[in-house]
């Protein structure tokens, strides 16, 4: 069902320094940061030839993953992302595996303007997993 891995994104406690170390130290190619209010984060793409990491930062006081940056104050991978053809057929095949969607169950607007879900971490080995419609 899953397609390729459209992204694993890290929260980062310092844009700036997480930018130069991929940049300078890694050698990759780094975008500039894009503040995303809706979704209350600031982002920072790592384009790479296979995948991309995004690195997320708390963007406002509401920020669903200030809490993450808490409890992780040095950093840390925070969700993969899979890329899927259809993500309804996805849904459905998901939950009646018996796996929990986060939210109401509808896909919202991701990041990249296409439709999401995050699949709850307890039944992915521990990790939160977006689904993203390619
Ligand atoms: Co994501």
């Amino acid at each position: 069902m899953i397609g390729k891995l459209n992204h694993v994104a890290i929260v980062v406690p310092d844009l700036a320094a997480a930018t130069a170390l991929y940049r300078n130290t890694l050698g990759a190619k780094v975008s500039e940061p894009h503040d995303l209010p809706e979704h209350g984060v600031t982002t920072v793409f790592v384009e790479l030839d296979n995948t991309k990491i995004e690195f997320l930062h708390p963007f406002g006081d509401k920020s669903p993953i200030a809490k993450f940056l808490e409890s992780n104050p040095t950093g840390g991978v925070h969700h993969v992302c899979f890329e899927v053809a259809d993500i309804m057929a996805a849904r459905d095949k998901l939950k009646a595996d018996g796996a929990r969607v986060i939210g109401d169950g509808n896909p919202k607007i991701g990041a990249h303007g296409k439709p999401v879900l995050f699949l709850h971490p307890k039944d992915f080995l521990g990790t939160l997993t977006e689904i993203e419609q390619a």
